[in-house]
């Protein structure tokens, strides 16, 4: 049985990597933050199941990696967890870089000072935020990056200093440079996320509006089921390599919109340009989505592009496996139930709705 560490287990990504390696036979530990309530949602199916441990670590602290990466001797290990808000990388730069940047070094180092460096293979959540400020669309493995956030570059030490362990000491490791995925366990804060979710509460009555900031960004979203498959994929080749990971579609933020609006039974006309764009509800003619500055980033990236030729033909991975309109399907379906149950009494859901709604929490 193999043995596998995954650092943010309970985010996104880190829940359905725990389900895919579950089911592939892995006995799977995961690393969760001490925290003062104990909310697990995204994992807390997988709680009880025998082969699936949680430890206490933070990637601020070399020590508890340290244990950790000691304690299990892990075959393989997935570096998901990272303060992964480029909006709040604005906010706290420091930590954003102690996390995403130095925390890569850190895992890197305790593999190599647990002398697990010829045992352990190492993937790293590397980002299409590399690219940035883009040089060219679409992005493949030889498009020049060009961070435009903390995070980004935060990210991009990350990339780089996991080449050069590869390269120094001949270590196995990777990095995924994975495109937007999404999915219905994403973070109420993403923007895909916070469009379904007021979507399905415009649509039940529960919300009055949607702010967004840029509704002409690009992105390349896929789903994040398809795509953690990609990451066991990249730790089984003959060498260590990096890959994009892409759908190579291209979508707006204003089309995202208009596509979870209509499967939430809303049809939307966007008019106007820049701030003074609205969505307008064609049947009532309320405004339902408008334009607020307080979701612009002081650098933005808005040409996101994927070109994932090399896993499509190394990794055998199929790009096309969810399309954008089920992904966007899924989302809706999913947050329409969820809405159609919350009570009055759920303070969490409720709360964070009319936050977002009043542009208090981006
Ligand atoms: P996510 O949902 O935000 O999850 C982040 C995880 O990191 C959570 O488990 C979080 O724990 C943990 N974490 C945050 N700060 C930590 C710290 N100081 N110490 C230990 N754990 C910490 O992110 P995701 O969407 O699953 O993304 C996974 C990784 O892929 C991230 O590195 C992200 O930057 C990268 N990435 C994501 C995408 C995407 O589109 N989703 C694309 C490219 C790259 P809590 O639950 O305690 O907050
Ligand atoms: N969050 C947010 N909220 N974004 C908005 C909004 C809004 O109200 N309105 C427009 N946007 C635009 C942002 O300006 C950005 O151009 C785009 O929508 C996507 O924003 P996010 O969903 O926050 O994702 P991201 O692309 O910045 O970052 C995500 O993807 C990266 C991979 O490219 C994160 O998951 C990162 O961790 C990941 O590395």
């Amino acid at each position: 049985m193999k043995t596998a560490l995954i650092t943010g287990v309970t985010g996104q990504d880190g829940s359905y990597l725990s389900e895919l390696l579950l089911e592939k036979g892995y006995d799977v530990h995961g690393t969760i933050r001490r925290s003062s309530v104990d909310f697990r949602e995204r994992i807390a199916h997988l709680e009880g199941h025998p082969n699936f441990h949680l430890h206490y670590a933070d990637m601020g602290d070399s020590m508890s990696i340290m244990q950790v990466i000691a304690r299990t001797q892990p075959d393989e290990i997935y570096n998901l967890a990272a303060q992964s808000h480029v909006q709040v990388s604005f906010d706290a730069p420091e930590y954003t870089a102690n996390v995403v940047a130095t925390g890569v070094l850190r895992i890197l180092e305790a593999v190599r000072l647990c002398g697990l460096t010829e045992k352990t293979r190492i993937y790293q959540a590397s980002t299409s935020e590399l690219y940035g400020k883009v040089e060219e669309v679409p992005q493949n493995e030889k498009t020049p990056f060009h961070p435009y956030s903390p995070y980004a570059v935060a990210k991009l030490y990350g990339f780089w200093i996991v080449k050069e362990y590869r390269d120094a000491y001949g270590m196995y490791c990777c990095s995924g440079i994975l495109f937007n995925h999404e999915s219905e366990r994403r973070g109420e804060t993403f923007v895909t996320r916070k469009i379904t979710l007021a979507a399905a509460r415009i649509a039940q009555g529960k919300q009055e509006k949607l702010y967004l900031g840029n509704l002409s960004s690009l992105r390349d979203w896929g789903y994040a089921r398809d795509y953690v498959e990609c990451m066991w994929l990249i730790l089984q080749q003959p060498t260590p390599d990096d890959y994009v990971i892409a759908t190579g579609e291209q979508h707006s933020v204003r089309e995202f919109c208009q596509l979870a609006f209509r499967r939430a039974g809303i049809e939307l006309r966007f008019e106007g340009e820049g701030q003074d764009e609205k969505g307008i509800d064609v049947k009532t003619g309320k405004v339902l989505v408008e334009v607020s500055p307080d979701f612009y980033r002081p650098t933005d990236v808005v040409n996101l592009w994927g070109d994932p030729t090399k896993a499509k033909t190394e990794l055998g991975w199929d790009p096309g496996k969810t399309s954008f309109q089920e992904l966007v399907n899924l989302m809706v379906d999913s947050d329409m139930a969820k809405v159609a149950v919350e009570r009055a009494g759920d303070h969490v859901r409720t709360n964070l709705a009319e936050y977002l709604e009043k542009g208090i929490v981006k």
